[in-house]
């Protein structure tokens, strides 16, 4: 299997894979839920603190504080040039290309660092964690957010099965870091750690949607569009996601009778005090 930074490096080249999971838990989550607001929230960002904030993907988080005035200084930092591209349009936010685990900063120039689901794409976060930590000032916060360790296991299981009957490695690498482990290696770097779960579910109304959610994720788990299997592991996805629905497991129905695919999920931010 490819290595960790080299799966990340391969994802985040195009953002449509990211798009699309973000559309989802938009669309069929079970009850709304404002993440970003969420890492607010739980640091409790001051208008004034400059925020770095390292793999900001889509970079609606910055672009949101940018746009609601936030006076002190912005940066995203990322290894992926689309990323970047997109960040540069945001004005009042500096993008920044580099490594989480070897960030190009100065010591202790941010009083809050955020890393909102990137970790696992870290192949050493423990490194990653210690360099948020050198670029906090004294009293500064860390932020990290990861999903709960059983994140999404029916879709999960439907991806696993499909490539373990193509004889191919059904482990993603973004499952490394999750709720059961982030707490002990934030700890270890910081000392004191404060841990906030927020549970919730997609909920499926047909079959389409969990097809396209599982292919969004499929470069994640080393099949990219030219692997010689992609394909047939697309056309099975798409077989097995029906026979969920067929098999009217295991999700209940909705109010007008009709049956759905409930799929648990959830997140744990961890913060911590430098
Ligand atoms: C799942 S996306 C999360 C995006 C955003 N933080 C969010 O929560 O919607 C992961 C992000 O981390 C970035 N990333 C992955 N590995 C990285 C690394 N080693 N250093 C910096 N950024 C990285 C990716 O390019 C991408 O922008």
């Amino acid at each position: 299997m490819d290595d960790t930074a080299t799966v990340a490096r391969r994802e985040y080249q195009a953002l449509d894979p990211l798009s699309v999971r973000i559309q989802t838990h938009r669309r069929y989550s079970e009850r709304d839920h404002d993440i970003e607001a969420a890492v607010d929230r739980a640091v409790g960002l001051p208008a004034s603190a400059a925020l770095l904030d390292i793999g900001p993907g889509t970079g609606t988080y910055l672009r949101r504080l940018a746009e609601r005035g936030h006076r002190g200084r912005l940066v995203g930092l990322d290894i992926s040039a689309a990323v970047l591209a997109g960040l540069g349009t945001v004005p009042g936010v500096r993008a920044v290309l580099g490594d989480a685990a070897a960030l190009p900063l100065r010591d202790g120039c941010f009083d809050v660092v955020t890393a909102r689901h990137m970790l696992y794409h870290v192949a050493d976060p423990l490194a990653a964690i210690r360099h948020a930590r050198r670029v906090l000032h004294s009293g500064g916060t860390f932020a990290a957010v990861v999903n709960v360790e059983d994140n999404l296991p029916v879709t999960r299981e439907l991806i696993r099965g499909v490539l373990a009957a193509h004889g191919l490695d059904a482990r993603a690498h973004a499952h490394r870091v999750h709720g059961g482990n982030l707490p002990a290696m934030v700890r270890e770097v910081f000392g004191e750690v404060r841990v906030h779960r927020q549970d919730n579910a997609l909920v499926f109304p047909s079959a389409e949607p969990v097809v396209a959610y599982a292919l969004s994720c499929l470069t994640l788990y080393g099949v990219r569009p030219e692997h010689y299997a992609r394909a047939a592991v697309e056309s099975d996805l798409a077989v097995g996601a029906r026979a969920l629905f067929a098999q009217r497991t295991p999700g209940g129905r909705d109010q007008t009778g009709q049956p759905v695919l409930r799929d648990p999920k959830g997140y744990v931010i961890v913060t911590a005090r430098a």
